[in-house]
C-alpha cells in the first residue's frame, strides 16, 4: 500500500483545478504541433508520485497526478517526458511509473528542480514543449524562471505560491523588519528586492490603483510584483490573465500564470491558454 510519502495530500478542489488547465493545454499544445518538425517535450520539475491522496482515511482513493496526465496525452504523445522529484519515495514511485511504460521515453531525476532546469541542455532546433512547475510553495527561484525564459522553446505553466508569501510578508511590518532568513527567500522567490516596493508608503494611495481592504491589496500587489518581473523577462511571450487559486474560504492559495515558449507560438499558445482560463 502506497503510504503518505509516495503520494501527495490532495489539497482541495483547486488541486484539481489546476490539474485540469494543465491537461487540457497539454491536449491542445501536442495537437497544435502535431505536423510541425519538431519533437515535443514535457518536463514536470516538481513531479510528486503520479497519484494524489484524495481521502486521508481511505488510504487507497486516488486521482491521477499532472505526471500521468501527461503520460495519457493520447492524439499526439509526448516524444520525451522528464520528471524530476527531490523525495526519495516519490522519486521511486515515479521509477515505477516508468516501467509501466517500457515503450516511452521517460527520464526520472532524483534532484532540485532549480539545479537541474540551470544545467538541463537541450538542442532546442529540434525541439518544443511544455514546462509545469507545481511547487509545495517558494521552492522556484527567480534565476530558474530566467534559465526557462531563455529557452525559448518552452511554454510554462507556474503556481506561483501567494499563500507562503503573504506569510513571509505580514501587511502591518515594514520591510526593514522582516527577518532576514525570510528576506532572502523573498530575494530569491524575486530575484531581486522589488517585493520591498509593496511596503512604500504612497499618500495617493495603492501603488497597484486597486481599492478594498489592507489584505487584499497586499495579496494582489505582491501577484502584480511578480507578474511585472515576468512580463520585463518574456514581454509579449507573458499572458497577463491568471486563475487565482484559493481554498474553500476563499483565500487565496496559488496564481496560476502561463508564458510562451517562443515568440512564434504566442498567438496560438496565448489565445490557448486565455481559452482554458476563461472557460474551465
Ligand atoms: C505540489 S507537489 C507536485 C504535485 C504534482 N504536480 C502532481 O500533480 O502530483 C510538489 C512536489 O515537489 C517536490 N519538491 C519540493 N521541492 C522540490 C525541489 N526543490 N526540487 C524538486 N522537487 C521538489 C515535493 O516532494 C512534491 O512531491
Amino acid at each position: 500500500m502506497a503510504n503518505r510519502e509516495m503520494t501527495n495530500a490532495f489539497g482541495g478542489p483547486w488541486t484539481e483545478e489546476k490539474l485540469k488547465i494543465l491537461e487540457l493545454y497539454l491536449d491542445f499544445y501536442t495537437t497544435a504541433l502535431k505536423n510541425q518538425p519538431f519533437k515535443l517535450l514535457y518536463i514536470d520539475a516538481f513531479a510528486g508520485s503520479g497519484a494524489i491522496q484524495t481521502d486521508e482515511e481511505e488510504a487507497q482513493q486516488f486521482i491521477s497526478g499532472s505526471t500521468r496526465r501527461a503520460i495519457n496525452i493520447s492524439d499526439k504523445p509526448f516524444d520525451k517526458l522528464i520528471f524530476i522529484e527531490r523525495n526519495m519515495n516519490r522519486y521511486a514511485a515515479l521509477q515505477n511509473i516508468r516501467n509501466e511504460f517500457p515503450n516511452r521515453d521517460i527520464q526520472i531525476e532524483n534532484a532540485d528542480a532549480n539545479d537541474f532546469l540551470k544545467n538541463f541542455k537541450q538542442d532546442w532546433k529540434q525541439w518544443r514543449g511544455v514546462l509545469f512547475l507545481d511547487p509545495f510553495a517558494t521552492e522556484v527561484s527567480w534565476s530558474t524562471i530566467e534559465t526557462i525564459g531563455n529557452f525559448n522553446a518552452l511554454d510554462l505553466w507556474i503556481l506561483f505560491p501567494t499563500q507562503a508569501i503573504v506569510r513571509l510578508l505580514p501587511t502591518e511590518q515594514k520591510p526593514e523588519e522582516i527577518n532576514s532568513r525570510w528576506a532572502d527567500r523573498l530575494d530569491r522567490i524575486y530575484g531581486d528586492e522589488s517585493w520591498r516596493e509593496l511596503y512604500r508608503i504612497n499618500p495617493q494611495g495603492d501603488l497597484f490603483g486597486s481599492s478594498g481592504h489592507q489584505r487584499e491589496r497586499g495579496v494582489q500587489g505582491l501577484i502584480e510584483v511578480y507578474k511585472k518581473k515576468l512580463e520585463l523577462l518574456f514581454g509579449s511571450r507573458f499572458l497577463r490573465k491568471s486563475r487565482r487559486l484559493t481554498n474553500s474560504r476563499n483565500s487565496p492559495l496559488f496564481e496560476f500564470l502561463f508564458c510562451v515558449g517562443n515568440e512564434r507560438g504566442i498567438g496560438l499558445a496565448s489565445r490557448a491558454a486565455n481559452h482554458i482560463l476563461d472557460h474551465l
